[in-house]
């Protein structure tokens, strides 16, 4: 037996038509099984659906539940002596180069254990789907051996059991160099080729796989590398590309037909041309230029011309952007990026969900998708991006 509901008297933005937000006033929903079965406005309502029990939204506004397609939350420690030493002017490469940035997080994450991880997990999970979000991406990477990256994910799938939210994972063992392999950067991407990667798919821990392309992490080559032994395991690929120089990580990512490359501030023409032609979604991560004090601005314009589809996200990090407000996220973007309202919520719910490759099920508001919805205490979308450190959410609707 089929279970129906009709939800009645939203303002529901679709993130679908031509039409700004795909706003439809005065909307209704039908929902069966935790599906969309129809949509439009409750004057248009076939009579098969006028005697469904019906939950009144009062108005407000409906959005897809968001997504927050990019954070590595999963790990140990802070790094807010980092804090303290950059605003003295240290930059984030020569922390790193000092064994601190990535690696010190390492540490504190090889040293908890998984129970420890999980706690120290949990509030910035609830923090980030406390402000309506359906869907958190959780990268790896602060382990960088076996038994860490394993953890790190396990951790990461048992934060959306606990909460009943999606988690999709992402294993970037390719993240930096461990100490054990300091000097052998190739072996290292041999170990997590031939080891690591081939242990985490076995069980199932990874729904996509990562890198960090940059002079202080991996070149092309050895990206590759990780990306041929992805693709034969049949997992799609992200890569973190030009964020603090263009190494043509972009369009390494868009040769392999990745789902995302990420960051992007230093991108030139020939990325954003490969990016447009192969889909690969450009996720944004003003928190990262914003807490890195960046000055070079990814190429909006350039990125919109050419038709390359744009998310954004937390980046929720110890190191580059200790940020766990999707709201926020969408305030920088606008505010620090130059996109609009508009292009910020479709970068947190269609275009985000096609960067995690669940653009079928989630992301939009339209027959044939999950029932997966925020429901806002605001008159108009364009609030959601417009305040900040405010959190309007009336409710998650999850059937
Ligand atoms: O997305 N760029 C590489 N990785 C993270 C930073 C991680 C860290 O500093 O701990 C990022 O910004
Ligand atoms: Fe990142």
């Amino acid at each position: 037996m089929t279970f129906s509901t009709l939800y009645n008297n939203a303002k529901i933005a679709t993130m679908t038509s031509d039409k700004p937000y795909g706003l439809i006033e005065n909307g209704a929903l039908v929902i069966s099984d935790g599906w969309i079965k129809w949509i439009g406005q409750k004057k248009n309502l076939p009579s098969e659906f006028r005697t469904l029990s019906e939950k009144n939204l009062e108005g407000r506004l409906l959005t897809p539940a968001l997504i927050d397609c990019h954070t590595h939350l999963v790990y140990g420690g802070s790094r807010a002596t980092e804090f303290e030493l950059r605003l003295k002017g240290a930059s984030y490469e020569e922390i790193s180069g000092r064994g601190g940035g990535i690696l010190s997080t390492v540490k504190s994450t090889r040293n908890a254990s998984e129970e420890e991880l999980f706690a120290e997990s949990l509030p910035r999970f609830d923090a980030i789907i406390a402000e309506g979000v359906g869907t958190v991406e959780i990268k790896s990477g602060y382990g960088l051996d076996l038994h860490n990256e394993i953890k790190m994910l396990r951790v990461a799938r048992k934060l959306g059991k606990e909460r009943n939210v999606r988690v999709k994972t992402s294993f970037l063992g390719a993240h930096a160099i461990p100490p054990e392999f300091t000097g052998k950067a190739d072996a290292y991407i041999d170990y997590i080729c031939s080891e690591v990667l081939p242990a985490v798919h076995e069980e199932n821990l990874a729904d996509a796989v990562d890198g960090f392309c940059e002079n202080i992490a991996f070149s092309t080559k050895q990206i590759s590398k990780v990306f041929e032994k992805t693709s034969m395991l049949g997992l799609p690929m992200k890569l973190h590309a030009e964020q603090l120089s263009n190494l043509g990580g972009a369009v390494l990512a868009a040769n392999y037909g990745a789902l995302s490359a990420d960051h992007l501030e230093y991108i030139d023409q020939n990325g954003v041309d490969a990016m447009a032609q192969s889909g690969t979604v450009a996720v944004l991560l003003p928190g990262a230029f914003y807490t890195l004090c960046e000055t070079k601005l990814p190429p909006l314009k350039a990125l919109l011309q050419a038709g390359v589809p744009l998310a954004i996200a937390t980046d929720c990090n110890p190191g580059s952007s200790p940020l766990t407000s999707i709201l926020l996220c969408m305030n920088m973007a606008c505010t620090l990026f130059g996109m609009t309202p508009e292009e910020a919520l479709s970068g947190v719910t269609r275009v985000a969900a096609k960067a995690l490759g669940i653009g079928n099920e989630v992301g939009t508001i339209e027959v044939g998708k999950k029932a997966e919805f925020a429901l806002w205490n605001v008159d108009q979308p364009a609030e959601l991006a417009y305040r900040m450190g405010y959190n309007p959410l009336a409710e998650m609707i999850i059937v």
